[in-house]
């Protein structure tokens, strides 16, 4: 990370918890790693992108409905989808300092040192061997890579290193007093298992015909042993996923129109096509036939925000054949080939799965500028949030003018009338000008000053974020000024 991208990460960091969009968890006591809190604007600003998605994914598409499963699930879930046995990271310790690295990040790490000194032939070398290795599940050879490499711990700056083991990522607890292996309980570390097991429940009750879709948003849990760069790598954080049910055979086609699909979707807030890529996985889940990663260029580099996979019907068939419960689809429709119904079968599932930590951070990121406004006469800046309108917390702020002459109770009136419809903020300390600066911090797209000149005629002026342009409105005209520029019409569309 260069000195300014270094700089410019660390200030979102600190705005976004100077300006209450997130904390550190359990903060009085030192914090809890890998775990965050959201603040009052950060809550809002995570609803808005729930609210975005849901609408995208749920609200239009006739063919898809959303859930809210448990996070608690029957143990034996997690051995049929395979993460009891799968589900784990590859780490080493180092013997000096006892501490504990994913084998993999470190070649990963390496791997982009070597591409930044000019070295790519050998970088690529580096990251196909590793892919094999992992590949393999060959972890004596992710050792010998990293020995080779001679990669040290940046703590004890020793390459003392132990073999590479496997360690599994799921939180587990127990249900009821006593405690017993039988009742060993995990938390989700994904929400799609909520969605397959409750997918014959919502086709029957939904009466809905193949291709269909379930989403779900909810948080999922994993024991990350590296806590990385803020909020990108949580031990609880929240998903928004979508299972797409469809024909086998058909799952390639699909495949292609969601992660096109998925891409508009993230487009469409307005973010340079160019901080955006795909990534295609060599090391698929255990899950997976294909898969790919949307991936966005924080600071740090590109990394994943969302994946889009495409899951066979392992999941399925896994609890077909753990739960003993027939998990077939009856097709009616006519197979051209044989001019019969297509009849029973397990239906294939491509997965969209977002972080909506991760998009909440891009979106941060990429609306955050310290913004030069000094003129030959006078130095001046500001730090404004440019989210998009819909994506605001606080879509309007009202100020009087000053706290006395009736301008208060105006300032008010035209709230109470607003405040159905959109969320708002009263401020009457300070001057305008730096009750301006607060709301730029936290993005608000407008902020509406009633004066006296509001008492006589009833106009106010309204003032937009990005322009820092003012104009003398109609009160009465608020509702559509506003609701013109906020509406999630402008993003669905
Ligand atoms: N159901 C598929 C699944 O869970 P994944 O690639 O492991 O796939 C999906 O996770 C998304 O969840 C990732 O693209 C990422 O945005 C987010 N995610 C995964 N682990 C995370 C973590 N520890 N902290 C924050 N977000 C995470």
């Amino acid at each position: 990370m260069s000195k300014n991208t270094d700089e410019l990460f660390k200030n979102v960091i600190a705005h976004a918890k100077e300006y209450g969009f997130v904390f550190p968890s359990s903060e009085i006591y030192d914090g809890l790693s890998a775990v965050y809190d959201y603040g009052q604007f950060g809550a809002e600003l995570k609803n808005n992108l729930k609210t975005y998605w849901w609408k995208s994914m749920v609200q239009l598409h006739d063919n898809i409905v959303g859930i809210d499963s448990a996070i608690f699930m029957h143990p034996k879930i997690w051995k049929a989808s395979g993460h009891v046995d799968g589900f784990s990271d590859p780490m080493i310790d180092n013997k000096d300092s006892n501490k504990r690295y994913r084998a993999d990040q470190l070649l990963e790490d390496r791997i982009a040192k070597l591409d930044e000194e000019g070295k790519t032939s050998e970088a690529e070398e580096l990251q196909v061997e590793m892919d094999n290795a992992l590949k393999a599940e060959n972890l004596p050879r992710l050792r010998e890579l990293i020995i080779e490499q001679n990669i040290k711990c940046p703590i004890s700056g020793t390459a003392n290193w132990t073999e590479v083991r496997q360690f599994n990522l799921m939180f587990s607890t127990q249900v009821g007093a006593i405690a017993d292996e039988s009742d060993t309980i995990y938390l989700r570390p994904e929400t799609a298992q909520g969605i397959f097991v409750n997918y014959l429940n919502v086709q029957k009750s939904g009466r809905m015909k193949i291709p269909f879709g379930i989403a779900q948003i909810g948080k999922a849990f994993r024991n990350e042993v590296i806590a990385r760069q803020f909020i990108i790598r949580m031990r609880e954080f929240e998903q928004m996923e979508m299972q797409y049910f469809v024909r086998p055979g058909t799952q390639k086609e699909w495949f292609e129109k969601w992660k096109a699909a998925r891409l508009k979707w993230h487009l469409a807030l307005g973010t340079d096509a160019a901080k955006y890529r795909y990534h295609e996985h060599t090391k698929l889940a255990h899950y997976a036939d294909a898969a790919y990663d949307i991936e966005f260029e924080f600071p740090f580099g590109f990394k994943e925000v969302e994946g889009i996979h495409s899951r066979t019907d392992f999941d399925l068939s896994q609890h077909q054949q753990f739960s003993g419960k027939k998990m077939q689809y009856f097709d009616p429709e006519i197979d051209p080939a044989t001019d019969k119904p297509y009849g029973n079968y397990i239906p294939y599932v491509i997965e969209t799965s977002i972080g909506l930590d991760r998009m909440f951070l891009l979106t941060m990121i990429n609306a955050y500028e310290e913004e030069d406004l000094s003129t030959a006469e006078k130095q001046d800046s500001r730090t404004v949030l440019h989210l998009h309108p819909c994506l605001a917390p606080v879509k309007a702020a009202i100020f009087p003018l000053t706290k006395k002459d009736g301008l208060p109770e105006k300032a008010r009136e035209i709230m109470d009338q607003l405040k159905l419809d959109f969320n708002l903020q009263y401020e009457e300390k300070d001057a305008i000008g730096k009750r301006y600066r607060r709301q730029d911090a936290i993005g608000t797209p407008f902020c509406i000053t009633v004066d006296h000149q509001t008492l006589e005629d009833n106009t106010v002026t309204i003032r937009h974020r990005d322009s820092m342009q003012q104009e003398r409105v109609a009160a009465d005209e608020l509702d559509k000024i506003i609701g013109d520029l906020v509406s999630w019409k402008n993003l669905l569309k």
